[in-house]
């Protein structure tokens, strides 16, 4: 990764080789932290942090679904946020805050323990390749299910839901795969390893519902709003695997994938096997929102 300057850390910007906490923090042991990703992009008018506010919404909410206390107020970490992307002079860059429970007592009750929070920043490009956003890319379905509600909060962006991501990852990329797609314990299609999904199918988006235990992602929900104001029908239900298949194109979204084309799934070329038009509609209409060259969508940015 590429270091920058500082780090935000409990209230104070740190040198980043400085940011660093004890061994035996309770996090490192049991995945007891939760943390946000998000993107600053270049605009005219400056860097502009996509749907900051929203972000710090969801970085609160799982917060209280996990019972860590974050000791500050939303509005301090939005400023805490702009002030790390100044003090590191970047235009662009990925966001990443983290709340985790810290030393204190080792045993599994730790609402004791002092709750630490850190900002990091840094330059981060398409995370699944530039190739990929633009002729998309290869997928297979994990042998790994996406965790259940049931046994952890899918819709908290905790730290420990994330080995199951890391495993379907890890098992894709060794299969000669670029991503994984995660099913559910009903069967039906969950989300990518840190991506929503969406289909296509005759001129029809869909995308699973929230009972399909994944992360509500803010970029879903950009997608689905920014899609539908072109005049698409997006629908919410659940999504066969074989259905997916069959689809005329697959894309996926998040903030780090942003909106990655799918041109194949276990094998099966997908649609036409490229980019499809109204993928890249989508996709272009979202790269226009972020660098600030809607005006209509101004709101979804805070610039910097
Ligand atoms: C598991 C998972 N699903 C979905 C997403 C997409 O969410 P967002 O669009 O808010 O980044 C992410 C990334 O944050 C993720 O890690």
């Amino acid at each position: 990764m590429q270091e920058v300057e500082w780090i935000w850390m409990d209230g104070r910007l740190v040198p980043w080789k400085e940011a660093k906490v004890h061994v035996l923090t309770h996090a490192l042991h049991y995945g007891t932290a939760v943390f946000e990703g998000i993107r600053c992009y270049k605009t005219e008018r400056g860097p502009a942090v996509f749907r900051l506010v929203d972000h710090m919404k969801r970085f609160f909410d799982s917060a209280k679904i996990c019972a860590i206390k974050i000791p500050y107020s939303l509005e301090e970490l939005v400023e805490a946020v702009k002030e790390t992307i100044r003090a590191n002079k970047l235009e662009e860059c990925y966001i990443r805050p983290l709340a985790y429970v810290g030393y204190g007592e080792m045993g599994l009750y730790s609402l004791g323990n002092p709750v630490g929070v850190a900002i990091a920043v840094w330059p981060w490009g398409a995370y699944l390749g530039e190739e990929g956003l633009v002729k998309g890319i290869r997928c297979m379905v994990s042998s790994w299910r996406k965790l259940h509600s049931q046994f952890v909060p899918p819709q908290a962006k905790a730290s420990a839901n994330y080995l199951n991501a890391v495993l379907a990852k890890l098992e894709a990329l060794s299969m000669g795969y670029e991503e994984a797609i995660l099913l559910n314990l009903d069967g039906y299609v969950s989300e990518g390893s840190g991506e929503n999904i969406f289909m296509v199918k005759d001129g029809v988006i869909y995308t699973p519902p929230p009972e399909a235990c994944m992360l509500m992602g803010i970029t879903r929900d950009s997608v689905i709003k920014l899609a539908r104001n072109m005049g698409y029908t997006v629908v919410e239900r659940n999504i066969l695997r074989e259905e997916l298949y069959i689809a005329d194109e697959v894309f996926l979204t998040g903030t780090a994938a942003e909106v990655t084309p799918v041109r194949e799934i276990d094998g099966r070329v997908i649609g036409e096997g490229r980019r499809g038009p109204i993928t890249e509609a989508i996709q272009k209409k979202f790269f226009d929102i972020v660098h600030g060259r809607e005006e209509a969508y101004y709101h979804w940015l805070d610039f910097v």
